[in-house]
């Protein structure tokens, strides 16, 4: 197969940034997804609808020209969430989750969540108004092995949390782990995993491999193969009844900010994002797959219609720059200077 045309995909967890940087990053998401679901993680967070929708204002307004690409929006989920917000969650169809990050789990995670008990009415009024639980699945023990902590929350946190509130819908969150793809798995239908592109295609060593590699560190931090084959196995197996779905979690962090004493943890896939997935289904022999984790599986969960537009990718490699614009400064996007075996057709059809 050189050719394949899809339903559109959407891109289940994104970051997006804000002012300049999004200017710089919109235009390659736009050019792949239909939708996607961007992240709140902006500093200072975003807490309320009212930002959200402000957001997304400024989200449309960066869109290249005549780019129908469409934002979903997420809030921030704090101690000083209510119910009363869920509700106006669930009335505001623009806006379609809420996000927990543990406190210091990841970037701009100050403001995260210390308790879950605290919010057991919150999440009671999500459950109640099938308002999606969106995950970042680690704890932050500061003892805890930094590999372990997907693996930990699982069975503790999440664990807990799911037996609590069983109709609650939860994603967990860009797994990484044999235990997370188990824990899918166990459960029912109300949970549901989104999986980078990353994580599918490097393990741990990456981050080693011949010295430091900043651009290849992010959280939850890569994990050995059988951890990776776990994840490939779970996304492109016939299996994949639909809890699986594409989630690039592209994360732009400026060079400045990835070569410091203390880098930052995100790697930038939006530019080549649906093809990085290609040569992992194909990799694994499941290209005819492909469309229903990238364009199905998504919206089925979320309860959104799934796109009607259709993409083409062609196998025809070509070569990533070494830099992509951020703002007044730069990134080092993931293949960066190096072969991408598919690339889209420059219309869809
Ligand atoms: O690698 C990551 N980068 N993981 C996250 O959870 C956050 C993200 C970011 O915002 O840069
Ligand atoms: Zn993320």
């Amino acid at each position: 197969m050189d050719s394949l045309t899809i339903t559109q995909p959407d891109d289940w967890h994104l970051h997006l940034r804000d002012g300049d940087q999004l200017i710089s990053v919109i235009a390659d998401t736009a050019a792949r997804f239909g939708r996607a679901v961007v992240m709140p993680n902006l500093k200072p967070p975003v807490v309320s609808v009212a930002q959200a929708l402000g957001y997304r204002e400024r989200i449309l307004a960066a869109r290249p020209p005549g780019s129908a690409f469409e934002p979903l929006m997420t809030l921030y989920l704090t101690a000083d969430t209510t119910p009363a917000q869920i509700q106006q969650v669930a009335a505001t169809p623009q806006v379609v989750g809420v996000k927990l990050y543990p406190a210091g789990a990841t970037t701009n995670s100050e403001a995260g969540v210390t308790s879950l008990d605290a919010l057991t009415p919150v999440f009671e009024a999500m459950a109640e108004h099938a308002v999606p639980l969106l995950i970042h699945g680690e704890t932050t023990d500061p003892n805890d092995d930094v590999f372990d902590r997907e693996a930990r929350f699982v069975d503790g946190a999440l664990t807990r949390l799911h037996g609590r509130h069983p109709e609650l819908k939860i994603v967990l969150e860009h797994i990484t782990t044999a235990d997370a793809v188990a824990w899918i798995g166990e459960t029912g239908p109300r949970t549901a995993a989104t999986v980078t592109a990353h994580h599918l295609l490097l393990n741990r060593n990456a981050i080693f491999s011949g010295g430091l590699r900043p651009h290849h560190y992010c959280l939850p931090v890569l994990k050995r193969e059988r951890h990776r084959e776990a994840l490939v196995e779970a996304a492109t197996s016939v299996a994949n009844t639909g809890k699986y779905f594409l989630g690039t979690d592209s994360a732009p962090h400026s060079i400045a900010n990835k070569h410091s004493a203390c880098g930052c943890a995100g790697i930038y896939t939006a530019h080549a994002a649906i093809e990085l997935y290609a040569e992992v289904f194909e990799a694994a022999g499941a290209l005819d797959r492909l469309e229903a984790f990238a364009s199905f599986h998504g919206p089925d969960f979320y309860g959104l219609p799934r796109n009607r537009v259709m993409l083409n990718l062609v196998r025809e490699a070509w070569t990533v720059p070494e830099t992509l614009s951020l703002g007044d400064e730069l990134l080092v996007p993931l293949r960066a200077g190096e072969r991408v075996r598919w690339r889209i057709a420059a219309q869809p059809s």
